[in-house]
C-alpha cells in the first residue's frame, strides 16, 4: 500500500553536475519500499508544476527511518526540487509500482545507464544478503556523470564502468561491457545461475534485452515513461507488451524483458 507522507529533508547535495542526492525522513515509505519501486514527489509548494514527478527509491535505511533519491535536473519540476533546503518538508506519495522480483540466483548482473543507476543501489544492498556474486555495470556520458560508483564499490568489488567519450572506464556502451562479462568473465556453466537487472534509457534496455535473449539469461528491466497520475488511472504511461498495453506506473516499472515489445 502507498501513502502520502510529509518528509523532512535531512540532506540534499549536488553529487555531479545537475545531479542531486536527496535524503528524507520517512517512517512508512522507508520501511515498506521494495527495490525498484518509486515515489511521486510534489516538487513545488504551488501549482507549477501541477503534477508530481516520479523518482526511483535509490536507497532505504529502515532502521534510521529515511530513504534517498538520486535525480537529474532536466526541467521545471526537478529544477524546483533542487532549490529545496535541508529542514524543508516534501509531500511524497509512495512506495509505488512493482519493483524487481528478487531471484534466488547465485549471480546478479546489475546494469544502469545514466540515471538508471538510481534504483540499483537499493537492489544491490538487498541482493548482497543472498547472492554469491554481484556485478554492477555503470554507463555514463562522461566521468563527471558516473553515479554512485563509491556506494556500489562498498557492496561488491565487481563494479565496471563505461563512458560514451572514454573519459573514465571503458569507452563505449555499457551493453558491450555486459556482453564481455557474459562471454569472457563468467564461466559458461554459471550462466544458468545468473539474472540481469537493468535500468536506463530505452535503447540501452533493448540492447540488454537482446543480449539476455541470445544468452538465455533471465532479465528484468525497469522502464521509464512520462507519467501524469502515477497511480494507474490516466493510462498515460503505457508500454506495449506481448499481452497488450501495460501501465509502467502500476504494472511496472519493472517488467520481464521478454514481455516488452521493443520499439526501434
Ligand atoms: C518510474 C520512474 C522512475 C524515475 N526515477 C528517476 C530517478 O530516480 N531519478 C531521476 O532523475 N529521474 C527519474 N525519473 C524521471 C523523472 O520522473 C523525470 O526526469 C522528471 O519527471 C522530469 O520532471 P521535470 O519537471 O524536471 O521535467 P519536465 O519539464 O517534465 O521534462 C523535461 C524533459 O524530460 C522528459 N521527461 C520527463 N519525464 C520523463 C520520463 N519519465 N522519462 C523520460 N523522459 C522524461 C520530458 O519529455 C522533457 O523532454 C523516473 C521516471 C519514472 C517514470
Ligand atoms: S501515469 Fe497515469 S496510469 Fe500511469
Amino acid at each position: 500500500m502507498s501513502i502520502q507522507e510529509n518528509c523532512r529533508i535531512l540532506d540534499h547535495q549536488e553529487v555531479a553536475p545537475q545531479h542531486f542526492k536527496l535524503v528524507v525522513a520517512s517512517k512508512y515509505i522507508s520501511s515498506h519500499a521494495q527495490p525498484g519501486q518509486f515515489v511521486n514527489v510534489r516538487c513545488s509548494t504551488g501549482y507549477d508544476p501541477l503534477l508530481r514527478r516520479a523518482f526511483s527509491i535509490h536507497r532505504t535505511a529502515k532502521e534510521h527511518e529515511r530513504f534517498e533519491l538520486l535525480y537529474q535536473v532536466v526541467g521545471k519540476g526537478t529544477r524546483s526540487l533542487s532549490q529545496y533546503c535541508v529542514g524543508a518538508e516534501l509531500d511524497i506519495l509512495g512506495p509505488l509500482g512493482q519493483g524487481f522480483a528478487l531471484e534466488k540466483k547465485d549471480i546478479a548482473i546489475l546494469v544502469g545507464g545514466g540515471m538508471g543507476v538510481a534504483p540499483l543501489l537499493a537492489l544491490a544492498e538487498t541482493l548482497k544478503q543472498t547472492t554469491k556474486a554481484i556485478y554492477v555495470l555503470i554507463g555514463a556520458k562522461d566521468k563527471a556523470r558516473v553515479l554512485a560508483e563509491k556506494e556500489f564499490n562498498a557492496i561488491t568489488d565487481q563494479v565496471l564502468v563505461s563512458t560514451d567519450n572514454g573519459s573514465y572506464g571503458k569507452k563505449g556502451f555499457i551493453s558491450d561491457i555486459l556482453l564481455n562479462v557474459i562471454e569472457n568473465t563468467l564461466d559458461p556453466s554459471y550462466l544458468p545461475l545468473a539474472t540481469i537487472y537493468a535500468c536506463g534509457p530505452n535503447p540501452m534496455l533493448k540492447a540488454i534485452a537482446d543480449i539476455a535473449f541470445q544468452k538465455k539469461i533471465p532479465c528484468q528491466v525497469s522502464m521509464e515513461q512520462c507519467m501524469a497520475c502515477g497511480i494507474g488511472t490516466c493510462l498515460g504511461c503505457v508500454v506495449k507488451t506481448r499481452t497488450g498495453y501495460q501501465k509502467v506506473c502500476d504494472d511496472g516499472p519493472v517488467f520481464k524483458s521478454e514481455e516488452i515489445v521493443w520499439q526501434d
